[in-house]
């Protein structure tokens, strides 16, 4: 038997998985850490302590799985998207990583936007200019702290850093170098005009593989300190979303999936690189080769009840840790008891600004249509009611873009609550389906380097073999369907009321 680990650098911890090459999960360890967030709107975490994570949990899984490290063949790594990392001549890392939620580059997007024309960057890297994505991050280094940008000589996506930490090579491949806004995403290749309009050279930027490619193998150090074998390859892996799409098998026109994590995707993979004229979702390439994706994202989904919950649920954390339960079982069963609309309190989670529709990092989250008769359930609950929303808007343009899903798996911390589930497959009126397998990205590189080190011909056959094909499905209740899409078209219309609001809001100092 061969094994593959699956290692997803995420924004609250990194998780390591080891599979055996049937997908079952042998060995499993996580490591959480710091946000920063030393002004209103950044975001900022240490690449060190991504290291520091991935060597615990690495160790962790090659003793406690007990597998002879020789037959640990492959590792994937997924991680967040867009964050930017410098490092110097010497390879040290020149500042805190600026991450995907941050949202400082307004300006630097207008630059951008104003030195290539907003028609033009959405033909080259089908995106227009975004806040979260790393080549606005780069301006703002290059505009704010010039002698930083000065001696930087490498340009790396938070997993590749890690790779860089692993293996020794400076690589990355496609889903995730989609997200960095420097990709000639149709071509699959950096493009020549975004590297000139950030004033920095191509040679700062790492090798681009498709996905299930082999990038390199662990190096000594890594053995050292890990037990792996410096024979085991690193395949290009992906970024956090494609990832999770392998994992759960959407590899194949008409299948689609939402996750509610720390931000939340509607996504769905499709053969052409079909774009929103308008912006509004990301059409990137995905980890199968020749191949792309459409995803709309909401900034604040689990980070929304994670914020409710870490600032005004002390009393239920408490219950939760006597009854020996997640805190988040708690949250559900109060929320369960309000019924749909919360009595008329609506939120928006634009606790982070927001991309898809309304591309503004100037909105701030809001709870409309308080009473005296509102309980933190109906807050609870008002917060799961307002992501399921802004998920909907996701998937509405994607519906106007010709993309008609005709069910919609669900994944993420957000997908084990059955409450939230409902809600998702109410709104949006069509069935939802769970996994069995609940690895999700750690699963999907796994499975990328099972494909990459050859133990399956290509990415299709081995979702076949290694996802469990056990799946809980739910199906729209029609009257539930009709109250949600009633307190959707109020909450849809606040944010066109509030706009000028958040302009004005934001110009204070
Ligand atoms: C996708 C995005 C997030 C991050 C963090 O564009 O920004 O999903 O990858 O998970």
């Amino acid at each position: 038997m061969k094994y593959v680990i699956g290692i997803d650098l995420g924004t609250s911890a990194t998780k390591t998985v080891l599979f055996d090459e049937k997908g079952t999960t042998v060995a499993s360890a996580s490591r959480e850490y710091e946000l920063l967030q030393p002004h209103n709107g950044w975001a900022e975490q240490n690449p060190s302590d991504w290291y520091d994570a991935a060597i615990e949990t690495l160790s962790k899984v090659v003793s406690d799985s007990g597998v002879n490290k020789i037959d640990i063949v492959s590792i994937g790594i997924s991680g967040q998207m867009h964050g930017l990392v410098m490092l110097d001549e010497e390879c040290n890392v020149l500042r805190p990583s600026i991450l995907w939620c941050d949202q400082r580059t307004g300006k630097e997007c207008d630059e951008l936007t104003e030195i290539l024309g907003r028609e033009k960057l959405i033909e080259i890297t089908a995106n227009p200019a975004l806040t979260g994505f790393t080549a606005s991050k780069i301006l703002w280094v290059k505009n704010n702290e010039p002698e930083i940008f000065e001696k930087c000589r490498h340009i790396l996506l938070p997993k590749d850093y890690l790779r860089f930490r692993l293996t020794g090579e400076f690589a990355t491949e496609v889903s995730d170098a989609s997200g960095m806004q420097i990709l000639d995403v149709p071509q699959r290749k950096w493009s020549k005009v975004m590297i000139d309009a950030l004033s920095i050279k191509e040679e700062y930027l790492a090798k681009v593989y498709e996905s299930p490619e082999i990038t390199g193998y662990i190096n000594s150090d890594t053995a050292k300190k890990t037990g792996l074998s410096t024979a085991t390859s690193v395949v290009g892996g992906a970024g956090d979303n494609a990832a999770a799409a392998v994992g759960m098998g959407v590899v194949e026109e008409g299948k689609a999936f939402t996750t509610i994590g720390t931000s939340g995707v509607v996504f769905a993979h499709t053969d052409n690189p079909v774009i929103d004229p308008k912006g509004r979702v990301h059409t990137f390439c995905c980890a199968v080769p020749g191949a792309w994706h459409v995803m709309g994202v909401t900034q604040g989904a689990g980070l929304s009840l994670q914020w409710f919950k870490n600032n005004f649920c002390g009393e239920e954390s408490v219950q939760a840790a006597s009854e020996g339960k997640d805190v988040y079982v708690i949250t559900d069963a109060k929320a369960s008891e309000i019924a749909i609309g919360c009595d008329k309190l609506l939120y928006l989670p634009y606790l982070m600004g927001e991309r898809t529709p309304h591309l503004d990092p100037d909105c701030r989250g809001v709870f409309f249509g308080l009473s005296a008769i509102h309980t933190r359930s109906h807050f609870i609950r008002a917060i799961m009611e307002g992501v399921t929303y802004s998920l909907y808007d996701c998937l509405l343009v994607l519906k106007e873009m010709g993309i008609n899903p005709q069910s919609m798996l669900l994944c993420g911390g957000g997908g084990k609550s059955k409450l939230w589930k409902g809600m998702i497959c109410d709104t949006f009126d069509m069935p939802v389906l769970t996994t069995k397998s609940s690895e999700g990205p750690a699963l999907g590189v796994a499975i990328l380097a099972a494909v990459g080190s050859g133990i399956y011909p290509d990415v299709a056959t081995a979702c076949n073999a290694m996802i469990p094909d056990e799946a809980k499905i739910s199906n729209p209740d029609s009257t539930n369907t009709a109250k949600y899409r009633e307190y959707h078209a109020v909450y849809s219309s606040l944010y066109n009321s509030l706009k000028e609001n958040y302009k004005e809001l934001a110009k204070l100092r």
